[in-house]
């Protein structure tokens, strides 16, 4: 899809030649005397049209205006967030329409902010992805060309092209997402990340067993040997800023498919565990998006990827393996098997002395049952970075919610066969899930991100959400201007160098549990 913003004003769009032209219309709709406004004025009027967001009246041919259907569309107050209920509602009914060249006018808002721009442009991205991959009889997408109207292109411009790129970072974390697992292995995911490589300011390099056997990721090895497929640690580096400024690392669970092993899952929807990549997709979808706003910080991703199988090669429950960083699991259930790759992936992330590890898994059933479907699960115990990014959730509209990680919810996981086994009883899922993970994160800043629930939909409707793409990208441009005060800060304060350059402890290798921070 392609999209440009223009400067139109209401009269203006009513001459504007076009296949569909979409009209937001707020509660406050005030008229400039143009048939449009006209038009929504009578509408609403006569109760046959309400602003209320997402509802919809159309019409065709419309005396006074060149498009050749018109799509009013109820938009509320006007809020980022009505703003995407509004355009989601009207591009899903053109989606199947022969529409091939839309105008989405944003003109009638008062006052479009950037960040209602963004929102109807990902809405936009949204409504029209359609899944072809394995169709053998796709019908290729009719809807070309979107220009977005509005009253000040200057001011909206900069939301606009977030907008823009986050649609490209978003369709590929989907793609991935809903491919199946024998067209997205854990080879074929290396060969996306691959192509990711070909863009500015992206290098890829991809390790196999050889190299992860070196590494000792001895958690990571046990979950892939079930499997005949073979395992991948991709590594994404995106440099926007001088080498030596630490980066930010993101990791994503990158189970291509997950039958549980020989803990073996329930055949009901199973084949959702194709989704299971789902938190490597986004990692993809960021990088896509920060080659395409080139924002001035170094991001490194990480994404171990394997199949969780049942075979006479495979785990099993009882097994005890050692991680990466020396630390002896016992796998209680082969089921728990995003812990076992991400704990060795967060030990190999201390080699970048990061400011922040951010890992984004479908780690739990329990976090689906305790948030659903609307707020990915956040667990961090450093305030900050914890912040930091419930802000980016809340600005992208791209919601998480902050759980605990107190000391307590580690009690289930000891065991008297290992340093830590990988399961806790039924009781807080999430919480212990992510009470094992931490015990990999003495050396750094650390996040985690359960979007099990967040994911990607069933049912009618089944397929990835690209989620949460959009709050990455807000928490990383947060990261970007964090990095910029600090430099602005050393350069107009030479006394306080010292003080603000930041400490680099050098992160010693663990052979027992770390004390966790509180
Ligand atoms: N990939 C699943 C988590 C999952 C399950 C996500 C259902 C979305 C829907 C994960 O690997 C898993 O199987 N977790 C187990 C952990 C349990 C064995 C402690 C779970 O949640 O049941
Ligand atoms: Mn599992
Ligand atoms: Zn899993």
């Amino acid at each position: 899809m392609n999209f440009e913003l223009k400067t139109l004003t209401r009269t203006r769009i009513c001459s504007e030649k076009c296949d569909a032209l979409v009209v937001l219309i707020p509660q406050d709709l005030n008229s400039e005397g143009d048939p449009l406004s006209v038009l929504a004025a009578l509408a609403i009027k006569s109760g046959d049209f309400e602003v209320k967001p997402g509802k919809l009246l159309s019409a065709y041919r419309t005396p006074g205006i060149a498009a050749t259907r018109v799509l009013l569309v109820g938009a509320g107050d006007g809020s980022p967030k009505n703003v995407r209920t509004a355009v989601n509602a009207a591009m899903g009914a053109l989606k199947t329409s022969t529409v091939q060249r839309a105008v989405l006018c944003l003109s009638a808002l008062n006052n479009p902010q950037a960040e209602s721009v963004r929102a109807a442009v990902v809405a936009c991205g949204d409504a029209t992805y359609t899944y072809r991959t394995t169709k053998s009889k796709a019908s290729p997408a009719k809807l070309q060309r979107v220009v977005v109207a509005v009253n000040d292109s200057v001011t909206t411009m900069a939301g606009f092209e977030k907008g823009a790129a986050l649609v490209k970072g978003i369709e590929l974390a989907k793609e991935w997402g809903n491919r199946p697992a024998n067209h997205a292995t854990p080879t074929l995911l290396a060969g996306a990340a691959r192509e990711l490589g070909k863009l500015p300011h992206i290098k890829t390099e991809v390790l196999g067993l050889k190299e992860i056997d070196k590494l000792g990721m001895g958690a990571f090895k046990a979950v892939a040997q079930g499997s005949a497929e073979q395992l991948r640690f991709i590594v994404l580096h995106y440099e926007g800023a001088a080498k030596a400024e630490a980066p930010v690392v993101l990791i994503g669970k990158g189970i291509t498919f997950d039958t549980g092993g020989i803990s073996i899952k329930p055949a009901a929807e199973m084949d959702e565990m194709k989704f299971d990549m789902c938190g490597a997709a986004s990692v993809l979808g960021i990088f896509r998006v920060l080659a395409e706003l080139q924002p001035a910080l170094n991001v490194v991703g990480l994404i171990p990827a394997c199949e969780n199988m049942p075979s006479e090669r495979a785990i099993k429950p009882g097994d005890v393996v050692t991680s990466m960083n020396g630390q002896t699991i016992e796998i209680l259930n082969t089921d728990a098997e995003g812990r076992l790759v991400l704990c060795d992936a967060l030990t190999y992330a201390e080699r970048f002395k990061p400011r922040a590890v951010v890992d984004i898994a479908t780690l739990t059933g329990a976090c689906v049952v305790a948030l659903g479907g609307v707020r990915s699960g956040l667990f961090s115990a450093d305030e900050q970075l914890a912040t930091s990014l419930a802000e980016a959730g809340e600005t992208s509209l791209d919601l998480c919610w902050r759980m605990p990680l107190d000391e307590e919810y580690a009690e289930g996981l000891k065991t008297n066969f290992a340093d830590v086994a990988n399961v806790a009883g039924r009781a807080g899922g999430a919480v212990t899930a992510a009470k094992f993970l931490q015990r990999f994160t003495a050396g750094f800043p650390w996040a985690h991100l359960d979007i099990a629930g967040t994911a990607w939909k069933s049912g009618a409707a089944k397929g990835a959400t690209g989620r949460p793409v959009p709050l990455l990208l807000d928490f990383l441009l947060s990261q970007a201007s964090a990095v910029a005060g600090k430099k602005a800060a050393l350069k107009t304060l030479p006394i306080a160098r010292a003080e603000a350059r930041p400490k680099v402890t050098p992160v010693k290798r663990r052979t027992a549990a770390p004390k966790t921070r509180t």
